[in-house]
């Protein structure tokens, strides 16, 4: 008798078979276990191939009594099915139970970037990041070789790329990373990469052509396609300190935000961008190439003569379309040469492919990585023009924090959100390590783990398959994985977060937890104190909370709550599940939170930042009316702002409260005004309060957008 095994539940299943919890990473697509046990090492592997066409690297393993067989269509699936193989073994030693297991990855994109222009890695860590890839079926290791800060491909044509470019007086993030591992050595710089240079001291290094053709072999023997980033016109002073005539204006300088870029109308930046491709082009075999593109500072391009007179030429509009020039010649000259371009999605903003007017579009057949979060509509509109869309939005996927929730990695939804007649567009996805803070290559695993291992799943893994509570308990088994492997894997990943509903029935919220330990202790207070071995247990019911309270609440580790804590304040306060109306324009589309309940769901906006997906966003100022139902005593009201300027988000100039009896007539409105600097850097958040002492059933609620850009608004509180 052969039983469904669902693995998405973990069920021990009735039949008479008990069902097991395979323990494998990325969960298979489909697994059926049969009777008895098989022995693994006294049974004969036999190969066949598949005549029908399937997915790259899909395969089917058959443990039967006489037999271990994997069907596959291709090498990739073989080394695939090995590895579920070898995850088995693992879990069951020689003993597996008899099971068939049909997979196959959802996405053809799985994949990780290292940037090894701000800080520098060797080799041999390069390869051991491969085994890594491989070893959870992730097939892509994107290397992000060029940057402001350091050239690390050998050019042979232009020697001193390498010979200065490589090589860097301490810089302010290094500084930072002394200054910060100070006291932990296994973070501080890594000493094989500093040097004497007469009186000065040098960091940095650079893989010769050589070293990155044996990477390469390496990487393709595991089906890990290397992608070499060579980034361009923008993020290129390695290139315009040595050769200050390809800048707009003549000078490698650093301008507001970024560095000069290489000017668009200088035919010889041209000639000198494709002889670096001619020579990385022959080390790198890879179907893609990818040239950046990104944070391009176009205000040299202002003021030259050459640009002006380009875009007079072309009939351009924007400095935003001159980038699509350069881009699209670069991206002709690849494609002369068989190759597919990848750029990121700050080089889409040139044009509509699909208007009149395409001038300053992309070439559709661009590959573009999603990586600006905080713009509504990208991902759509990538689709919309045709490109095949690779996500690594910067929330979740930018993993460079010593430790962030796997959660949001593992759910993130981004790719089914793309409609179905552009789903063939979506290519899958990748976590980015950009390096600025990342010292050494204990730091990068520090990072990398077990977060991989979350993406690892959602990218192979058919939804259907793929289950939270599942995928915890198999990761306790992968970390001593990692562990065997000399992996310092992030701890601080294991924390708790919470997820909070509203009970209108019963006046109640409701607050359940968790975190990534399968099986974790977790305590909570409700006064605000520190949770103790005395606190409650969260025994994994929903807490009601009816009275106003100030909830901790802390997985507990030998005894002690363990950082960060969770902390927030819930009250049942007298507007939640009040209707809401919009009298003038609604929400931003790409920020509309729980769109019309947001304001009185019982739920405030966080400090994480406006994507926390409870903060509303709009591009004007708005006006909403609150029915609380019935006429009641009001005491107090507050709305709350958030404001982060670098992606252009500000609080509103004022926030105007009136109320009214009949919903016709309001009295004049009490005014709380902003009192944040609009300079203050980084997330700020600001409730807008005012204290009254009236009897009211509408309330109406103006936020006064006078910065301009977006403001993000959450709840409003009525007490
Ligand atoms: C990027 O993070 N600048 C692609």
């Amino acid at each position: 008798m052969k039983t469904l095994f669902s693995l998405t539940l973990g069920l021990t299943l009735a039949m008479g078979v008990k069902a097991q919890q395979v323990n494998v990473i990325p969960q298979p697509a489909e697994v059926v276990i049969g009777k008895g046990t098989v022995d693994a090492d006294k049974t004969i592997c036999s190969y066949q191939t598949t005549a029908t066409p399937v997915k790259e690297g899909a395969y089917t393993l058959t443990i039967s009594k006489n037999s271990i067989t994997i069907e596959t269509g291709d090498d990739a699936g073989v080394q695939y099915a090995e590895e579920t193989l070898k995850q088995l073994k693992a879990q069951y030693g020689n003993a597996i139970p008899a099971m068939t297991i049909k997979d196959a990855p959802q996405y053809e994109w799985r994949g990780l970037m290292l940037d090894c222009s701000r800080h520098f890695y060797t080799l041999e860590y390069l390869k051991q990041t491969i085994d890594r890839l491989a070893h959870f079926k992730m097939n892509r290791l994107h290397l992000h070789l060029t940057d402001d800060q350091g050239w690390r491909i050998e050019i042979k044509r232009y020697p001193q790329l390498t010979q200065q470019g490589a090589w860097r007086e301490f810089n302010q993030q290094d500084s930072i990373c002394i200054k910060d591992y100070a006291d932990r050595p296994e973070f501080q710089l890594d000493p094989r990469f500093i040097i004497k240079n007469g009186d000065k001291t040098l960091y940095g290094g650079f893989y010769t052509q050589e070293e990155l053709r044996e990477l390469v072999r390496y990487a393709t023997e595991r089906h890990v396609e290397i992608i070499p980033e060579i980034d361009m016109p923008g993020h290129t002073q390695a290139i315009s300190s040595l050769y200050p005539q390809f800048t707009a204006t003549g000078e490698a300088k650093w301008g507001t935000v970024f560095s000069y870029p290489l000017s668009p109308a200088k035919e010889e930046v041209y000639t000198f961008m494709q002889n670096i491709l001619d020579e990385v082009l022959d080390i790198f075999p890879s179907q893609y190439i990818h040239i950046g593109a990104d944070e391009v500072e176009k205000e040299t391009w202002k003021k030259s003569d050459e640009c002006k007179a380009l875009m007079e030429r072309e009939g351009y509009q924007t400095y935003e379309a001159l980038q699509s020039y350069f881009v699209n010649r670069i991206h002709k000259y690849l494609r002369s040469k068989g190759r597919e371009m990848i750029c990121w999605d700050d080089a889409i903003e040139g044009g509509d492919y699909k208007a009149s007017d395409n001038s300053g579009a992309l070439e559709s057949s661009a590959n573009i990585m999603y990586w600006r979060y905080w713009v509504g509509g990208v991902p759509q509109h990538v689709v919309e023009q045709g490109h095949p869309i690779i996500f690594t939005p910067g929330d979740p996927m930018y993993i460079a924090s010593l430790g962030g929730p796997l959660y949001n990695i593992y759910n993130y939804d981004g790719y089914d959100k793309i409609a179905p007649e552009y789903q063939h567009l979506v290519r899958g996805g990748q976590v980015c390590l950009w390096a600025e803070g990342i010292s050494n290559y204990r730091r990068a695993d520090y990072s990398i783990y077990p977060r991989l291992l979350a993406l690892a799943e959602r990218l192979w893994t058919p939804n259907e398959s793929r289950n939270w509570l599942s995928f915890k308990k198999r990761l306790d088994v992968a970390k001593q994985w990692l562990s065997a492997q000399d992996i310092q894997y992030a701890k601080t990943d294991a924390v708790l977060s919470a997820i909070q509903t509203t009970d209108l029935q019963h006046q109640q919220m409701l607050l359940t937890f968790d975190s990534e330990f399968a099986d974790p202790d977790i305590r909570y207070t409700l006064d605000g104190s520190t949770p103790t071995m005395n606190s409650s247990i969260y025994n994994n019911k929903a807490l009601a909370i009816t009275k106003p309270v100030d909830v901790v609440a802390a997985i507990m580790e030998n005894g002690q709550p363990k950082e960060p804590m969770f902390r927030r304040h819930l009250e049942y306060h007298k507007a939640v599940g009040a209707k809401v109306e919009y009298t003038t324009r609604r929400w931003h589309e790409s920020y509309k939170a729980a769109e019309m309940a947001t304001f009185t769901d019982g739920k405030r906006g966080t400090d994480r930042g406006f994507g926390d997906g409870l903060w509303q966003g709009f591009t004007s100022s708005f006006e909403v009316v609150v029915d609380l139902g019935k006429e009641m005593p009001v005491e107090s009201l507050s709305m709350r702002f958030l404001q982060d300027i670098g992606p252009g988000v500000f609080m509103p100039g004022s926030v105007e409260f009136s109320f009214s009896t009949d919903g016709t007539t309001y009295g004049s409105p009490l005014v709380a005004n902003n009192t944040t600097p609009n300079d203050v850097k980084g997330v700020f958040v600001q409730d807008f309060a005012v204290q009254t002492n009236s009897s009211t059933r509408y309330i109406k609620v103006k936020a006064n957008n006078t910065q301009g850009g977006f403001i993000f608004a959450d709840e409003i509180v009525v007490k």
